[in-house]
């Protein structure tokens, strides 16, 4: 209940994902199934979501991503366009424990600032599906 109440309350979702099996973490589907029950009770149906992951292999977790995109469309969630994929290099994150290639951080800094503008716009829709 606690959860459901936490995604009720957000303005939006942002989901970082590695890759597992080329599909979805089963904890991170698990997480999701239990937001979207019991039936007609489904805690993402309306909220503003952004997907971005990495992982070491060279897609870089895009298939967990487009699984997850499906999923979360599936549940009426509202995506921001574009894909946001990283390969997992040990010095993607510097020890401060920030994303340490500037071009990286550029690429990511703009996806996320395009969310935060979705929220914004967005945000009288996502209190009402919390309503
Ligand atoms: C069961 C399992 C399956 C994985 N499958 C993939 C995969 O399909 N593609 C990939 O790039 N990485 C895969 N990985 C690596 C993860 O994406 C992740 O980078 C790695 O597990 C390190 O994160 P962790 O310390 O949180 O486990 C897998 C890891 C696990 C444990």
């Amino acid at each position: 209940m606690r959860f459901k109440n936490e995604i009720a309350r957000a303005g939006g979702v942002l989901i970082v994902t590695p890759e597992h099996d080329r599909s979805i973490p089963a904890v991170l589907k698990n997480a999701i199934d239990w937001g979207a029950r019991p039936w007609g009770k489904n805690s993402w149906t309306g909220k503003p979501a952004f997907i971005t992951g990495t992982s070491p292999g060279a897609f870089g977790s895009a298939l967990a991503q487009q699984h997850l995109r499906s999923v979360m469309t599936g549940l009426g969630m509202i995506l921001l366009g574009g894909e946001a994929y990283a390969t997992f290099k040990p010095d993607l994150i510097n020890e401060h424990g920030n994303v340490g290639d500037e071009s990286t951080k550029k690429f990511l800094q703009d996806f996320v600032d395009r969310f935060a503008l979705l929220v914004t716009r967005l945000a009288p829709a996502a209190q009402a599906s919390a309503a």
